[in-house]
C-alpha cells in the first residue's frame, strides 16, 4: 500500500478562495483539536492573504492567531504560504525583513514554509529558503504552474532540480488557476519524480472542475502529498474536497492515512459554519460553480471577477470579451508570467487599459514599468526590444536580484513604531502593511479587540485575540 498524504487547507486557502479570507480565529479554535487528530500531513493555516486580512478586516493580530493555533494543534505540522521576497505583501522587501519574518514565523509555530515567486525566479526565494532552514523549519519550494510555449515539462523539471539543489526539503507544484489537466499532470509528476529525491506535493484549485481527476493521475504518477479542503469548504474556487479524494483511493494500491470517522465530525462542524457564512452574505454560492472560462482563457477565477469589477467601475462591461482576448497578448508581451499575485493584477490592469483607451500601452501603471525594468525579477522569456521601448523608453533594465537594490529596514521600522511596540512581531506587521498595522495598533491600545468570548477558553478571554 502506498500512503498518500493530505494537507488540509480549511484555515488558509479554502477561506481565502471562497469567502475573501474572512474566517476569524473564533471559527477555527472550536474544531482545531479534532482536526489535530485526523492524521493530516499538515494543516495550512497561515500566510497568503490571511495576514493582511487579520489586520485589515478582522481586527485580529495574525501572530496571536498563529500562537493560538499552535497551542491547540500539538501533533500536526503547521504550514504557511510565503511569496518569497514579497513575504505576505505585494513588493520586494529587504533581506533583513525577510530573514526576521521567517524567524518569527517559525518561532511562533510554523513548521513548513511554502515559498514561491510569481516569476519562478529562484533568486527571489533564496533568502526565505535559507532563513527557513537556518531557523529549523521545513523549506518547501513551490513551482508556479502556467502554460505557454516555454512552460513545458522540461522547464518544470529543470526548475525542480534547481530547487532541490538550493536545499528545498520538498517541492510543490502550485497550480493557482486550476488549469493543470490530468494527463499533463501525470507526465509532469512522473518526470519530476525521476530527478528529485525530496517529496513532491500538488496544490490545485477545483475552479475549472478537473482538479480531483488531476490529483488522481498525479497520485498514480507518484505524487506524495495533495492539498485538499474539507468538503463544506472544498471544490468551487477552493481545493478539491478532502473526503471524496480520500474515498477515491479505496480498493486501490493507494491509501489515505486519515481517520474517516473523525473527518465526518470535522465535516459536520464546517457544514454549520458554511451555512453561517451564507446567511451572513460572506459566501456567494457562485464561487462553488465550475467555471469553464478558466479552461478556455487560462485565467484564474479570481482574476476574471477582478476584470469584471474594473470594467464595471468604468461603466464598460461590454468590453469584457475584448479584455479577455487582450490578457494573453499582454502576457506574451510580458514574457509569459504565471498569473499569480502580483503578476495577475499587473497583466489584468494593463489589458483593461489597453482596451479602454483604444490604444495599446498608451497608459502604463508604475508596477508594469518596474516589472519591465527588471525590478520584480527575470521573466521566463526575454521581453522584446519593441515592447521595452514602448513601456520604459531607453531606460536601462536591471538584471540583478531585485532585493540587492534595497537597504536594510528593520531598525528603522522598529524606531518608527516605538510608541506602539508590544512585541517584536509588530515591527514586521508594520514593515509589511504600514498604514493598516498602525490602525490596528491604535485599536489594540484602545483595547478594542474583536473577541467572541463564548468560543474561547479562559486564557484567551483574559489575553484577547
Ligand atoms: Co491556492
Amino acid at each position: 500500500m502506498t500512503k498518500v498524504k493530505f494537507t488540509e487547507t480549511a484555515f488558509r486557502d479554502a477561506h481565502q478562495s471562497l469567502i475573501a479570507t474572512r474566517m476569524g480565529i473564533e471559527d477555527m479554535l472550536p474544531i482545531a483539536e479534532k482536526m489535530d487528530k485526523v492524521g493530516y500531513h499538515a494543516l495550512e493555516v497561515w500566510g497568503g492573504a490571511t495576514f493582511d486580512s487579520c489586520l485589515r478586516f478582522l481586527n485580529e493580530d495574525p501572530w496571536e492567531r498563529l500562537r493560538a493555533l499552535r497551542k491547540v494543534l500539538k501533533n500536526t505540522k503547521l504550514q504557511m504560504l510565503l511569496r518569497g521576497q514579497n513575504l505576505l505583501g505585494y513588493k520586494h522587501y529587504p533581506d533583513d525583513i525577510v530573514d526576521e519574518f521567517v524567524r518569527l514565523s517559525i518561532k511562533n509555530g510554523i513548521d513548513i514554509v511554502r515559498i514561491f515567486d510569481a516569476l519562478n525566479d529562484l533568486r527571489n526565494i533564496k533568502t526565505a529558503l535559507d532563513a527557513t532552514k537556518k531557523y529549523g523549519g521545513h523549506a518547501q519550494a513551490a513551482i508556479c504552474y502556467t502554460t505557454s510555449p516555454v512552460h513545458n515539462t522540461k522547464y518544470y523539471v529543470n526548475l525542480a532540480m534547481e530547487m532541490e539543489k538550493m536545499g528545498a526539503d520538498s517541492i510543490c507544484i502550485k497550480d493557482m488557476s486550476g488549469i493543470l489537466l490530468p494527463y499533463p499532470a501525470y507526465e509532469l509528476v512522473t518526470e519530476i519524480k525521476k530527478v528529485i529525491n525530496v517529496p513532491l506535493e500538488l496544490h490545485s484549485h477545483f475552479t475549472s472542475g478537473v482538479a480531483n481527476q488531476t490529483y488522481l493521475k498525479a497520485i498514480e504518477a507518484g505524487v506524495d502529498i495533495i492539498d485538499t479542503a474539507i468538503s463544506p469548504l472544498g471544490n468551487g474556487t477552493s481545493q478539491p474536497a478532502t473526503e471524496p479524494m480520500a474515498a477515491a483511493l479505496s480498493e486501490s494500491p493507494y491509501e489515505a492515512d486519515l481517520d474517516k470517522d473523525l473527518l465526518l465530525e470535522v465535516s459536520g462542524y464546517f457544514m454549520d459554519l458554511r451555512d453561517k457564512y451564507i446567511a451572513k452574505g460572506l459566501l456567494d454560492i457562485k464561487v462553488l460553480n465550475v467555471d469553464v472560462n478558466t479552461l478556455k482563457y487560462q485565467v484564474p477565477g479570481g482574476m476574471l471577477s477582478n476584470l469584471v469589477s474594473q470594467l464595471k467601475m468604468q461603466g464598460k462591461e461590454e468590453l469584457f470579451q475584448e479584455v479577455l482576448k487582450e490578457v494573453p497578448r499582454v502576457r506574451e508581451d510580458f514574457g509569459y508570467p504565471p498569473l499569480v499575485t502580483p503578476m495577475s493584477q499587473m497583466v489584468g490592469t494593463q489589458a483593461v487599459f489597453n482596451v479602454l483607451l483604444g490604444e495599446r500601452y498608451k497608459m502604463i501603471p508604475v508596477e508594469a514599468k518596474n516589472y519591465v525594468k527588471g525590478l520584480y525579477g527575470k521573466p521566463a522569456v526575454k521581453i522584446s526590444d519593441e515592447i521595452k521601448l514602448k513601456i520604459i523608453g531607453d531606460e536601462e533594465v536591471f538584471s540583478g536580484r531585485p532585493a540587492d537594490l534595497l537597504s536594510p529596514q528593520l531598525n528603522n521600522s522598529r524606531e518608527e513604531i516605538k510608541e506602539y511596540l508590544e512585541q517584536e512581531e509588530d515591527v514586521l506587521s508594520y514593515s509589511l502593511f504600514p498604514q493598516v498595522a498602525i490602525e490596528f495598533f491604535k485599536q489594540r491600545q484602545a483595547k478594542k479587540y474583536r473577541i467572541s468570548s463564548e468560543l474561547l477558553d479562559d486564557e484567551f478571554q483574559t489575553h484577547p485575540i
